[in-house]
């Protein structure tokens, strides 16, 4: 069997697994259930691209283009660049402002649509027409923060989040801009764990901004671990008192700097919430880099978004705008130690009627372990 065999065979199951934020097993047990399943189709794609990092990066990156600074370190889940000079940063906030020039204002969704508030105005088109964003977010500078953090080379998404949003978030797109709701709640990404995400503020940002709002990995590991968070039958948003009930909030971090600053988060890790009451128009560039063994089953479900690329493009880039691109000399069978263990999971689980009450997961757990 191949992986397009495999993803047709459970492509309704995936469906209900995924659905409402992974509700029918809870986050925690679909993610895990997820890395397991895209260990059997990705393991050799993983395995390489460990190994390209831990043997290969510099020379990767010098074929890339030259590291112009010694790379930040994430500590603690997140670090932020204030320097203003990342390479094709400034030509990204010209380009930036052209499109904001073209898009600002439009309302594009429906009102009482899901996150009204919050508009990606990026369009496929705009990574051809405006070359500085992809060659931004493929800098050896940048990749150098997210690989050594991840320890892995990773691609941007091609699902769930887009990996490149251009985000307008506007309070008068809220039909109750009063009331937190949506993304504007507590809550942490599951997609893929760990990932990380980068923001770039594309205008001075404050409070009155609705600024994107965290706390630190270590705080959201206790309140995670307090609250129960990412167990069955526990929701995947939460209020702030919920939240402050277990953690201080003088331990929150607003990410309100001057335009051009940059915040890499590993959002998997760090419980946050953003795009509240933006009283003023808020715009960001939110880029979504993960590991190619993803925790949820959205590449089974949903189309993948594509980015351009040149066969002449050095190898460091091809494999971020690339999240399909095989390892060397790879079957395109599934490997059948792995495989058969995983379908009689997933086959207890397609039953008629509801999801089986509760897969036995310590298979999956000692064989996939989520890195
Ligand atoms: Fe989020």
């Amino acid at each position: 069997m191949n992986a397009a065999q495999l993803d047709k065979r459970y492509h309704a199951l995936a469906a209900r697994l995924q659905a409402e934020n992974q509700k029918a097993l809870g986050i925690e047990e679909t993610m895990q259930l997820a890395y397991a399943y895209n260990q059997v189709k990705f393991n050799a794609e993983d395995t390489w691209r460990r190994s390209l990092y831990t043997e290969s990066f510099g020379a990767l990156t010098e074929a890339n283009d030259k590291l112009t600074r010694k790379p930040l370190e994430m500590q603690d889940g997140w670090a932020i660049d204030r320097s203003l000079s990342l390479p094709y940063l400034s030509q990204m906030l010209e380009d930036a402002d052209r499109i904001i020039a073209e898009q600002r204002g439009a309302r594009t969704k429906k009102s009482a649509r899901y996150r009204s508030y919050f508009q990606n105005i990026w369009k496929d088109k705009d990574a051809t027409r405006f070359p500085s964003f992809l060659n931004f977010l493929t800098s050896s500078d940048m990749l150098a923060v997210i690989c050594n953090y991840l320890q892995t080379i990773p691609a941007l998404s091609t699902t769930l989040p887009p990996g490149i949003r251009f985000v307008e978030s506007n309070a008068a797109f809220d039909d109750r801009p009063d009331v937190a709701k949506d993304s504007q709640l507590f809550h942490t990404d599951y997609y893929s764990k760990p990932n990380v995400y980068v923001l770039v503020l594309l205008a001075d940002t404050t409070f009155e901004h609705g600024p994107w709002t965290f706390f630190p990995k270590s705080t959201s590991d206790r309140a995670k671990q307090e609250l129960g968070y990412w167990k069955r039958g526990k929701g995947y948003r939460m209020s702030d008192e919920e939240v402050y009930s277990v953690v201080d909030r003088s331990e929150l971090i607003e990410f309100s700097a001057p335009r051009g600053t940059v915040l890499f988060i590993d959002s998997s890790a760090c419980m946050h919430y953003g795009s509240r009451n933006s009283v003023k128009p808020r715009f960001q560039l939110m880029l979504g880099y993960s590991g190619v063994c993803r925790t949820d089953f959205s590449e089974v479900i949903q189309k993948p978004n594509r980015y351009p690329l040149r066969s002449s493009d050095p190898l460091l880039r091809q494999l971020i705008l690339d999240r399909y691109r095989r390892a060397p000399g790879q079957p395109s069978e599934l490997d059948p130690q792995t495989l058969p263990p995983l379908m009689s999971v997933l086959d207890a689980l397609v039953q008629p009627g509801e999801l089986q009450a509760k897969p036995e997961p310590t298979w999956f757990q000692r064989l996939f372990r989520i890195r």
